[in-house]
């Protein structure tokens, strides 16, 4: 049985702790040492029972005394370090963290309202994959093999015989495949072109096409069409114009110019004093297409035209380096808002 000296010396270690702990986690383990169910005290306490009067009153007043100064001495070294852990302050007269608002990329808003532009005149939207085939980028386009205008396209080759699609046209062959007449669709999507990466050039960039493919389809359509998305995006007073181009897969073949917008048609660096911005490439689906995808080219016509989103964000903005676009640059893209 524990006497009185044993008793000053368990309090004496139990303070000498208290004195050291650094966390509460310390005192925690004095406490549970010292004063829990069975611990040192407690269990003095408890055997006084079984003590003689005389011993029980000396005893039991020294482990009382030890008791009561121990958990004082607890609740002082609690705020002890309490009173050292680092307070945060709070301070409700600060000014709030400003959360920048994001914009969306340039690229993104001119593409959706050049959709929006054909989706409102009743076309339907559709995507193809990037990764083709030669046969739909090329072959089922009239491009056959070794053609020359193969080489207005530099060709990404993969592994495998397949290709980074070089234009947004091939995604034509696959809906007539699959649709039939009367078809009237816009393709927006990636294309890529094996370039040497400049302010005016980018390997990989992006087109909208879009067709119709109907009976009695003619030219007259085509400038019907074009020449409304043209006063819907850009603005009631363009003037537009055709010039005579040449694609494979169109017959004849087109390219479109509006008024500068900039000048309004008087000349200046945008138009490069030509009063004329050059927009998109389109003509009469040539019936070679068409028949190549079993279609009776003498029944169904069809026009098509495809729009380099790039040039025409580039435009719309001034902005004189395509590598802009993909560079992800903050300072950048925070413009477009
Ligand atoms: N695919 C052509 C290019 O990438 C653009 C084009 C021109 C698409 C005329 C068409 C079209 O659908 O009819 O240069």
């Amino acid at each position: 049985m524990a006497g009185v000296s044993e008793i000053e010396q368990m309090l004496a270690e139990a303070l000498s702790a208290i004195k050291s702990a650094s966390s509460i986690k310390d005192l925690d383990d004095i406490r549970i040492q010292h004063l829990s169910r069975k611990g040192r005290i407690t269990s003095v306490l408890k055997s006084l029972k079984d003590l003689p009067l005389e011993k029980r009153k000396e005893i039991g007043a020294a482990a009382n005394k030890a008791r009561v100064t121990l958990e004082q001495s607890l609740k002082d070294g609690l705020e002890r370090i309490r009173a050292a852990r680092p307070t945060i302050a709070v301070d409700p007269t600060l000014p709030g963290i400003r959360h920048r608002v994001g914009a969306i990329h340039p690229l993104t808003s001119v593409m959706n309202r050049l959709c929006e532009g054909f989706i409102r005149m009743g076309f339907g939207v559709a995507k193809g994959p990037d990764l083709e085939t030669d046969y739909y980028n090329f072959e089922a386009l009239n491009f056959p093999p070794d053609h020359p205008a193969r080489d207005m396209q530099d060709t990404f080759y993969v592994e495998g015989g397949k290709l980074l699609r070089t234009h947004t046209t091939p995604v034509q062959v696959r809906i007539l495949e699959m649709q039939k007449p009367p078809v009237k669709v816009i393709m927006p999507g990636k294309t890529y072109r094996n370039e040497t990466v400049s302010a005016r050039a980018h390997c990989i960039f992006h087109q909208v096409d879009g067709f119709l493919v109907d009976e009695g389809v003619t030219m007259a359509d085509l400038k019907g069409a074009l020449f409304a998305f043209c006063r819907y995006f850009f603005g009631e007073d363009v003037k537009v114009k055709f010039r005579t181009s040449f694609f494979p897969f169109t017959e004849p073949s087109a390219e479109l110019d509006i008024t500068c917008f900039l000048c309004k048609g008087k000349g200046c660096a945008l138009c490069k004093y030509s009063g004329w911005l050059e927009i998109l490439g389109c003509g009469m689906i040539d019936p070679f297409v068409l028949s190549n995808v079993g279609l009776d080219s003498e029944k169904y016509t069809g026009y098509a035209f495809g729009i380099g989103v790039e040039r025409i964000a580039m435009l719309k903005y001034g902005i004189t380096d395509i590598r802009l676009f993909f560079e992800n640059d903050i300072r950048f893209i925070r413009q477009f808002k």
